[in-house]
């Protein structure tokens, strides 16, 4: 199956990141936001990480115009849908959000189209399960920011059909990305693993053990990790790392209980990188 048209549902971090790597992939790209000035602010921001890579070399002029020619926004799930070949969702970490999403693009979308979740931690199978094409339905967990991280996994559902995973991996290679393929299993392998490394590193700093500063360092320059978790923390989004860690508690057990702390921070909006605050503060994204 040929993908040509791919419509892109959410364009906050994730969504907007896809959209990206999906038109310099080639594709034709309809992002959708429930707003003229959410897409207005994800269409800047794609052109400015575009022109970035073109003053560093790693994109051409041409590139980057022909890419940004690929790229529509559209506050209407209808007309975004209506001639897509894959859909891929990436609206907030919330299975009721998803599925209501996914059984109005049911509705929608051509019978040939391929749904894809974004979701990080969430059963495919259960979103799969309010459309009528289960067997054309997959998970396509893309890393944050999309742009730069090579990592994609591609999850198989209970009724994942081995067509639409092939298609999920092409997908993925044509939008530069390495492909893992998986089977359905809450927080996957990349999201099980770092959700739970984030909520001991806030565990650890409402015990007072050290501050967050030193938890990052001894995790970067003991553990070699490139980032520390409360960096990663924020990068990701502390509402949508609780979303996951409540998904993970409910689906996993005890361990994965959200640590008070974190749940504090994210009630005060310090929601990390995005809101200009999180466990560390962003003056410059605050402006933004
Ligand atoms: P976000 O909160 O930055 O963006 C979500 C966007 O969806 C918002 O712009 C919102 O206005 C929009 N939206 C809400 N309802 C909508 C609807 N019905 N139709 C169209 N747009 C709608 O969230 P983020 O971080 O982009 O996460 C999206 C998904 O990607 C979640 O499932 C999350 O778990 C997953 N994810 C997040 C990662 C991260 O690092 N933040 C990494 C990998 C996956």
């Amino acid at each position: 199956m040929t993908i040509r048209n791919i419509a892109v549902i959410g364009s906050g971090l994730m969504g907007r990141g896809i959209a990206h790597v999906a038109a310099l992939g080639g594709y034709r790209t309809t992002v959708v936001d429930i707003s003229d000035e959410i897409l207005h602010k994800a269409l800047h921001n794609i052109r400015t990480e575009m022109d970035k890579a073109v003053s560093l070399g790693k994109l051409t002029t041409q590139q980057k115009d022909q890419a940004l020619s690929l790229l529509a926004p559209e506050t209407s799930l209808e007309k975004a849908a209506q001639d897509a070949d894959l859909v891929i969702e990436a609206v907030p970490e919330d299975m009721k959000l998803k599925v209501d999403a996914f059984s109005r693009l049911d509705r929608i979308a051509p019978r040939h189209a391929i749904f894809a979740s974004n979701t990080s931690s969430m059963s495919i199978t259960e979103m799969a399960a309010v459309t009528h094409r289960a067997a054309q339905f997959c998970g396509m967990h893309f890393f944050n920011p999309v742009h730069k991280m090579k990592l994609l996994e591609v999850v198989v559902g209970l009724e994942t059909a081995p067509e639409t995973v092939a298609v999920a991996d092409q997908v993925g290679r044509q939008m530069g990305k390495e492909v893992v393929v998986i089977k359905e299993s809450p927080g996957f392998i990349t999201s099980r693993i770092n959700a739970m490394i984030g909520n001991e590193a806030f565990y650890m700093l409402e015990a007072g053990v050290a501050s967050a500063a030193d938890i990052d360092k001894a995790v970067k320059l003991g553990l070699n990790h490139p980032m520390g978790p409360f960096e990663m923390a924020d990068l990701v989004g502390l509402d949508t790392r609780l979303h996951t860690l409540e998904y993970l508690y409910e689906t996993l057990g005890d361990k994965f209980r959200p640590c008070p702390l974190m749940v504090q921070y994210v009630r005060a909006g310090r929601l990390g990188r995005k809101a200009g605050r999180g466990v560390y503060d962003y003056p410059a994204e605050k402006k933004a």
